[in-house]
């Protein structure tokens, strides 16, 4: 086979849904789907064969590429049409899209696929853009179209999408053929062409031209005007306010199934709830369709100002919370039909709080991140709305129809399975290098968010970057730390907490060894050593604590302790003290923190030369000398003390911790593994 020559209305497609996709006024993330119809040789036939090719099922335009578009026969998918059983059992008609599939079909068909194959134009865009999506929810979004576009964008009344708003579109094209588009109800913009350009200019006309309209004509204040002690809070008070609401949030967002966080100050998110109207909006929820998953129909409102203190904000969250769960099962019971999936959780994914911010909330960072996104988005959509007339979503029993669909269901089916850390947060001291960093890699492996603190700034973000790859900052996220510094270990939790929502699993490592005689230590290598370990483990346990028993999710401490914390030798008086230290504060907090469900454990690991600093650091050398080998044989040489004769690498310790924490070792606290490939001096009893 001749390598594939790509279609040059593919080529078109491609550039031009980047382009639109890129640009947040034009769509919501991973939101709307374009298409372009282009004639092919059918290798089968060798005649011509005319082809539609849509944006499939979830991915996001602006990054689109060729595999994540569906390809479909103009005229098997046409021909369904005839077979059409009705708008009852529309939703039917997905699965007969996989016969209308030309060769492997590319990306699975969305439900919009109809509307793109059935509208008599070459290419088609539908998009989410909040200015569009204003003028689809003001009350008099059918008014306001006629007014802002004469007859060239007709207005379509709300329907769910599927076949049967492709019918209508299609309809609607032939009926109005000076129309370039039109405004869907409740839901955002379609608009054609003949070339892609054409589709493209079309489409940004009537997000500009709407845009334009709102700006010209909102009234001054579309939220009302400023509510008493509900502007912003300064910055860094507004942070630090953050930061002390944000695990009891967290816990009250995962009471159902555990959740990662994204907080949020965006001056489009604080101007609205400084204002008046904000309660009202906010509780006649969102209207896209692809909102009801991500941000559920409405959020949780914190309805206290800013001025009151977190002692006071903290109680009435609780009480809200309580409120939330009762009104969504209330909302599950007054829509559901025998046939509806069952409830999927009764907790607010978004959670506003005046003068401080958003927190979001998702199975992952990213969806995370996505619904706070999808939040900016209502809020600009009612903004405009309200501007212009009245905020007027779609009906909460089609709200409802939306978030319990079966075909949104079995997509939530399809899932994989999440990895055993999904969802859980985890802190790594000392993880720019060695047994931490192996150790950051393992948890980020195994699903967990990271934060990767170190002496230096710059090495923490570049140990994040090279274990998160192409998922960035959703993954991992540096930040400088000296852990003997109680200021810069809160601020260091405040970061995870931020940049994550919370925290769950802390693990003490950072660590650095001097090896010296009693006589030759001097006391700054004394108080060096235990700063560092004993210390440090101490603050950072002390400022992660009271984040995870805010949280109720429980949570682990593991302590890098090390088999000199028992196996006592000559030449490291300071070191194994230290060690010793950790090693009974993990017994101690064992004990204390059990009733929070939180677990505290140690790994002893030996004889770590590959990857270690702290052997790199001279004391490798030091060891060598001592035991007459060359330095870069020293792990070989370990490995030959050891009962197992292997040489132990960071990995090693890594995958203890994980264990540790892991999902199997639930019952387990208090306890150290050595991880030395064994030695029976340091045998535990
Ligand atoms: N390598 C081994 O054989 C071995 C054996 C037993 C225990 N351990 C323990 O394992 C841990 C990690 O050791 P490693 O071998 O990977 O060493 P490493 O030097 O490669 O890593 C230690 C990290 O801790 C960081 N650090 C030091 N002081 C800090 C401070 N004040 N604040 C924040 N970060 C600080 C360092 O910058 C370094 O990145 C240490 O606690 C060490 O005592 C190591
Ligand atoms: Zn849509």
């Amino acid at each position: 086979m001749a390598t594939h020559q790509q279609n040059p209305a593919v080529t078109d497609l491609i550039a031009r849904s980047n382009r639109l996709g890129s640009d947040a006024k034009n769509t919501n993330y991973a939101g709307g789907n374009t298409s372009a119809k282009g004639t092919e040789t059918d290798p089968v036939t060798g005649q011509d064969v005319e082809l539609v090719w849509v944006k499939g099922s979830g991915g996001d335009l602006g990054t689109l590429t060729e595999s994540g578009l569906a390809v479909l026969r103009l005229d098997r998918m046409r021909a369904l049409v005839g077979v059409y059983p009705g708008v009852e059992r529309e939703d039917e008609m997905v699965a007969a899209f996989d016969y209308c599939l030309h060769g492997k079909g590319g990306a699975a068909p969305s439900i919009d696929t109809a509307m793109h194959g059935l509208v008599d134009a070459a290419h088609v865009d539908h998009l989410h853009p909040d200015s569009g999506i204003a003028i689809a929810t003001a009350a008099d979004g059918e008014q306001l179209t006629a007014t802002i576009f004469g007859d060239k964008v007709v207005w379509v009344p709300w329907r769910r999408p599927g076949f049967q708003l492709g019918l209508d579109i299609a309809e609607i094209k032939t009926r109005n053929p000076q129309a370039v588009g039109c405004i869907l109800g409740g839901h955002g913009i379609t608009a054609w062409g003949e070339t892609s350009k054409e589709a493209e200019q079309n489409s940004l006309w009537i997000i500009d031209t709407a845009a334009a309209y709102i700006a010209e004509h909102s009234k001054a204040e579309p939220f009302g005007p400023a509510l008493d002690g509900y502007g912003a809070l300064p910055e860094p008070e507004r942070r630090a306010r953050a930061a002390a609401l944000a695990p009891t949030i967290r816990g009250i967002a995962s009471a159902d199934r555990a959740m990662v966080g994204h907080f949020t100050d965006t001056e489009v998110v604080l101007d609205f709830l400084a204002a008046a109207e904000h309660p009202r909006l906010a509780a006649l929820g969102t209207s896209c369709p692809d909102h009801f998953l991500r941000t559920k129909v409405k959020p949780l409102v914190l309805d206290l100002p800013a001025s009151a203190s977190v002692e006071e904000q903290l109680a009435r969250l609780e009480e809200l919370a309580v409120a939330y769960r009762d009104d969504y099962q209330a909302y599950y019971d007054r829509h559901a039909t025998p046939d509806s999936p069952a409830i999927r959780g009764k907790d607010p994914l978004i959670v506003l709080v005046p003068g401080v911010g958003m927190f979001s909330y998702g199975k992952d960072k990213q969806t995370a991140r996505v619904a706070g996104e999808f939040y900016v988005n209502a809020i600009n959509v009612m903004r405009g709305a309200e501007g212009l007339s009245t905020y007027a979503p779609i009906d909460e029993s089609e709200k409802f129809r939306i978030e319990y669909w079966a075909l949104e269901e079995a997509k939530l089916q399809r899932m994989p399975r999440p990895k055993p850390l999904a969802t859980r947060i985890a802190l790594v001291t000392g993880a720019a290098s060695g047994i931490g960093k192996a150790t950051a890699a393992k948890l980020a492996a195994e699903g967990a968010c990271v934060v990767i603190a170190d002496l230096s700034l710059e090495k923490a973000q570049t140990a994040a970057a090279e274990i998160a790859g192409d998922k960035g900052a959703d993954v991992a996220v540096g930040v400088q730390v000296d852990v003997s510094d109680a200021a810069a270990v809160q601020a260091m939790v405040d970061t995870c907490v931020l940049a994550f929502g919370g925290l769950d699993l802390v693990v003490n490592n950072a660590g650095l060894s001097l090896s010296k005689s009693l006589l030759e230590t001097t006391e700054a290598d004394w108080d060096l050593q235990h700063n560092v370990m004993a210390k440090g483990s101490f603050l950072v346990s002390r400022a992660a604590a009271p984040v995870l028993i805010a949280q109720r999710l429980g949570g682990d401490i593991i302590y890098i302790s090390s088999k000199n914390s028992v196996f006592a030798g000559p030449n490291n008086i300071a070191y194994s003290a230290t060690k010793a230290d950790q090693a009974h504060q993990v017994r101690l907090l064992a004990a204390e923190l059990g009733e929070h469900g939180v677990k505290v454990n140690g790994v002893n690991p030996d004889g770590v030369v590959a990857g270690s600093g702290i052997f790199a650091g001279g004391w490798g050398a030091q060891r060598a000398a001592v035991y007459g080998v060359e330095e870069k044989d020293l792990g070989k040489f370990y490995a030959q003390r050891t009962i197992l004769k292997r040489e132990v690498l960071p990995e090693h310790i890594a995958n203890a911790v994980f264990v540790l924490c892991g999902p199997e070792m639930t019952h387990t606290t208090g306890l150290h593994v050595p991880v030395d490939a064994g030695v029976a001096a340091a045998f535990l009893r």
